[in-house]
């Protein structure tokens, strides 16, 4: 496999990744002080900073890694009125005028992206392109009453299309015209470029250790430097910041995409996806003369809760081999983190129980994007002192009663992991991990997290989340431990990949665990015979 040009949260490599070269930066070392610091390189942190520094602010922005290396550079990257929810269920939790107000907000962040390309005359694969949402026919007249409620929420242009769109049977499908989708590390490449040469501060391999908001607001890294700001905003996919708040009202899910080559023409280009069904998605792009690209994704499941993804894989390509008969050999296949909101809209704005100069992007319940952009305005406005139309439907502090049975059967599913503790489990020796693999064994009640690499080296941690004290488990595909309460990821030497923690696993001394052949001390020599 060709490896990315850019470190990145796990061992697949995303079409994106594949070999793009993204702009360096240094990282921070020294204090440095900034009206906005921002944490989380993706196109919520960008965004944010490009749009408040337009209004004149200070900015630094923090980033753990390489701008992009999180869940932007992983994302089908499509910009869509068109959400995991159906309008229905929507309208069922919001009312009808919130579902307007929903369908305003994104229509608004479409025009923002398409205004910010245009405007820096940015190169990065730009379309202007139709969603569509189909239905395979298992729900009777969803696709009708679907349409009705995408009408109620204001989107007039919607309509029904004719169902031979694409390449296998459908009960019907809903065209959503003007939508957009782009490259996605190509726009964050040149956002950050952008964002360097009016005077931002970006720095990359710079983790945020400490975050304290209030009068003397300020953001201490892994290395003891210190930013300080008068306002802290944290766009990390999930805010590392906080405990509990806003933790338990959302649920961390992987994501599996496949690419491949499709004869030119044969499907419209744009994307398509199923959310009264099968929640699979598919975007078809231009890729040369002949042929076309076509990502599919789908076959989804909580972070941690699945023992075997490969499995997930399996489905998806069998999913995508009948559904696109002309499909060839599959180039590329990755996998990535989506935070579920209970109520199917992000989090963003002020950070509840925070001071008040702390700020979320979070929950983007697989409409990253247009929520990423969505939380830039929101937040700009909210420092700007500007009444803002969608502060109350997507603030971080909103419970909705609708969403109430959700958010407790979520939190049961979260309760429940912690029944890891005390689980009975077969006693698995180091010995029988496989090479380049890792498990979970248990000393006594110790849970501890060993890999082993492809020397045979092995190298062990707690397998206790420093979050809440979940145990983690192996994620076989992407080569990290992953935690099954609110989706915290390591890497297969322990360090943090993802939040909600902001701290690695604890390192174990191997001589604390049962003595294993590997362990065992060498045999002394025999005594020599003069
Ligand atoms: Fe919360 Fe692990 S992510 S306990």
């Amino acid at each position: 496999m060709t490896q990315p040009q850019i470190p990145h949260e796990g061992e697949s490599v995303s079409i994106w990744q594949k070999d793009f070269e993204m702009i360096r930066f240094m990282p921070l070392h020294r204090d440095v002080d900034a009206d906005v610091c921002i944490i989380g390189g993706g196109i919520a942190g960008l965004t944010t900073a490009y749009v408040l520094m337009k209004e004149g602010k200070k900015i630094c922005l923090l980033e753990d890694q390489e701008i992009g290396s999180g869940q932007s550079g992983r994302s089908s990257a499509h910009f869509s009125v068109a959400l995991d929810r159906t309008f229905q269920e929507l309208e069922n939790i919001h009312g009808t005028e919130g579902t307007k107000l929903i369908a305003q907000s994104h229509m608004a962040a479409i025009q923002m992206v398409k205004d910010i390309v245009f405007q820096e005359n940015i190169a990065c694969e730009l379309e202007t392109v139709d969603g569509h949402l189909f239905t395979t026919g298992k729900i009777k007249d969803g696709i009708e009453q679907e349409l009705q409620a995408i009408h109620r929420a204001g989107i007039e242009n919607a309509h029904l299309e004719s169902s031979s769109l694409l390449p296998f049977h459908t009960d019907g499908v809903i065209r959503l015209p003007n939508q957009l989708q782009l490259n996605p590390l190509k726009y964050l490449k040149s956002l950050a470029e952008i964002i360097q040469r009016k005077g931002g501060k970006i720095f990359t391999h710079t983790h945020a250790k400490e975050i304290h908001g209030g009068p003397k607001a300020r953001v201490i890294t892994g290395d003891g430097y210190k930013v300080s700001c008068k306002t802290i905003v944290i766009a990390t996919n999930t805010p590392v910041n906080n405990w509990i708040s806003v933790h338990h009202k959302q649920t961390a899910n992987r994501t599996y995409m496949v690419s491949a080559l499709i004869p030119t023409g044969s499907v419209p280009r744009g994307f398509f996806s199923d959310p009264l069904e099968s929640n699979h998605y598919i975007r078809i792009q231009s890729h040369d003369s002949s042929h076309d690209l076509v990502l599919i994704g789908g076959e989804g499941h909580r972070t941690g809760q699945e023992i075997d993804p490969e499995s997930n894989y399996a489905r998806l390509e069998k999913w995508s081999k009948d559904h696109f008969p002309q499909i060839g050999i599959f180039q590329n296949r990755w996998s990535g983190q989506v935070f579920e909101s209970v109520d199917g809209l992000a989090y963003l704005g002020h950070n509840p129980f925070d001071q008040s100069n702390v700020y979320i992007i979070t929950g983007d319940s697989g409409s990253g994007m247009t929520h990423a952009t969505i939380g830039a305005m929101i937040i700009t406005d909210q420092l700007m002192g500007r009444v803002n139309p969608w502060v109350e439907l997507y603030s971080p502090s909103r419970m909705k009663l609708k969403s109430i049975r959700e958010l407790v059967r979520e939190n049961i599913r979260t309760v429940t992991q912690y029944a890891e503790w005390l689980k009975e489990k077969k006693i698995e020796e180091i010995d029988e991990i496989p090479l380049g693999q890792g498990s979970v064994i248990r000393k006594g009640i110790r849970r501890i997290a060993a890999y082993k690499d492809e020397n045979g080296n092995v190298d062990l941690h707690s397998a206790v989340c420093p979050h809440l004290g979940g145990i983690v488990k192996w994620n076989a595909a992407e080569k990290s431990w992953d935690c099954p309460c609110h989706g915290s990821r390591f890497d297969c030497h322990g360090k943090v990949i993802e939040g909600p923690a902001n701290r690695n696993l604890r390192p174990v001394r191997k001589s604390t665990i049962v003595p294993t052949p590997f362990l065992k001390k060498p045999t002394p020599p025999a005594e020599k015979t003069p």
